[in-house]
């Protein structure tokens, strides 16, 4: 035997709980005193807890307790706090001449974090996390010097507050490029033509005959809303074709496509959704990331 000699009471002195299995009996030892004690104080610590915090439930909620705790409650004051403490810079940021704000120091220490936060939590899924570009095709990158609708401040405030091609709000951005093919505006010929002098433009490969041919249909077609030399207008939102930048694409197959059935794309009004501030904090974010004018 290497065990520890375990010392028992002798049965008699113990005695038994008089339950007895095929000759087994189940002896009465009584429970360790530490773990009694353990016990009564668990019980103690139970009916002070129920008095001082909530516990029972209600229909609604649950018994408040006599300290009134509450953690929703602690997490509401912390948001009351934040709001408090911010509220003047935000009154400013409201006031303030929309042109002026990138200058201002004070108003850019605010703004532009806030207005971080606002873009990650509304804008990132369409226009990537950071502003830092396109998440897809069509949605425009935010930090290049290539502006659709326009890059000041202004412009940038307007785009967030009604959007672009939405339903929504009825001062929208809106204009509508023709469906040159499907709507049978061009032959096929002719959108092929028109491609490869869109090629021609952006500085690609083309075909130097078909492209003379394009130019002739581009000013027929195209120059009232990208312009004469295909540089693109903002009061349409029309892109700048003669650039590398692409919205959708500038490959022949990919343009050739957005001659024949158009594009539209659509960005939700943010005014119903935002308050002034947190629009005027994300047009800052937007116009300080980079091409802002
Ligand atoms: C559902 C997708 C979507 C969301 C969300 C979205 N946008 Fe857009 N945004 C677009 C699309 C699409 C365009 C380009 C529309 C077009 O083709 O003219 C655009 C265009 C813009 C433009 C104009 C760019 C230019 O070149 O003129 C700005 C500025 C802009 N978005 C800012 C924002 C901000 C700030 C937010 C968040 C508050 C946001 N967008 C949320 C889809 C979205
Ligand atoms: C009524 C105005 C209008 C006319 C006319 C028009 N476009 Fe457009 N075009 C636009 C607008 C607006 C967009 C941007 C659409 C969007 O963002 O959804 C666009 C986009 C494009 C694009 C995509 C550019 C990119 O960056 O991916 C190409 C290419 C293009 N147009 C070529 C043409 C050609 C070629 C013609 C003539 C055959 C033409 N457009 C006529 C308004 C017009």
């Amino acid at each position: 035997m290497c065990a520890k000699q375990i010392t028992k009471k002798p049965t008699q002195e113990v005695g038994t709980t008089g339950h007895s299995w095929d000759g087994i009996e189940e002896l009465n030892n009584p429970l360790p005193r530490w773990w009694v004690w353990v016990f009564y104080l668990t019980i103690i610590w139970s009916i002070g807890y129920v008095i001082a915090y909530p516990a029972w439930p209600l229909i609604k909620g649950a018994t408040p307790g006599l300290l009134q705790a509450s953690t929703r409650a602690d997490v509401q004051a912390e948001i009351d706090r934040f709001d408090a403490a911010n509220a003047d810079i935000k009154a400013s940021l409201v006031a303030a001449d929309l042109t002026a704000i990138p200058a201002d120091k004070a108003l850019m220490a605010y703004a532009e974090p806030a207005g971080a936060s606002v873009f990650r939590n509304n804008c990132a899924q369409c226009h990537g996390s950071g502003a830092a570009g396109v998440q897809g095709k069509g949605y425009p990158n935010l930090l290049d010097n290539d502006w659709l609708w326009g890059g000041d401040m202004e412009a940038i405030h307007t785009t967030i507050t009604h959007g672009i091609r939405n339903t929504m709000d009825p001062d929208a951005r809106y204009s509508e490029m023709p469906k040159f093919g499907v709507d049978g505006l061009l032959e096929p010929a002719q959108i092929d033509a028109v491609v490869e002098h869109v090629l021609a433009i952006s500085g690609q490969d083309h075909d130097a005959a078909k492209a003379a041919e394009g130019a002739t249909v581009f000013a027929d077609n195209c120059a009232a809303c990208h312009g004469e030399q295909g540089k693109g207008d903002r009061t349409v939102g029309a892109p700048n074709l003669t650039d590398a930048i692409w919205l959708y694409g500038g490959d022949r197959a990919t343009i050739n496509h957005t001659v024949t059935y158009a594009r539209f794309g659509v960005m939700p009004p943010w005014a119903a959704r935002l308050s002034e501030d947190e629009i005027r904090a994300v047009a800052a974010y937007v116009h300080s990331r980079g091409g802002g004018e």
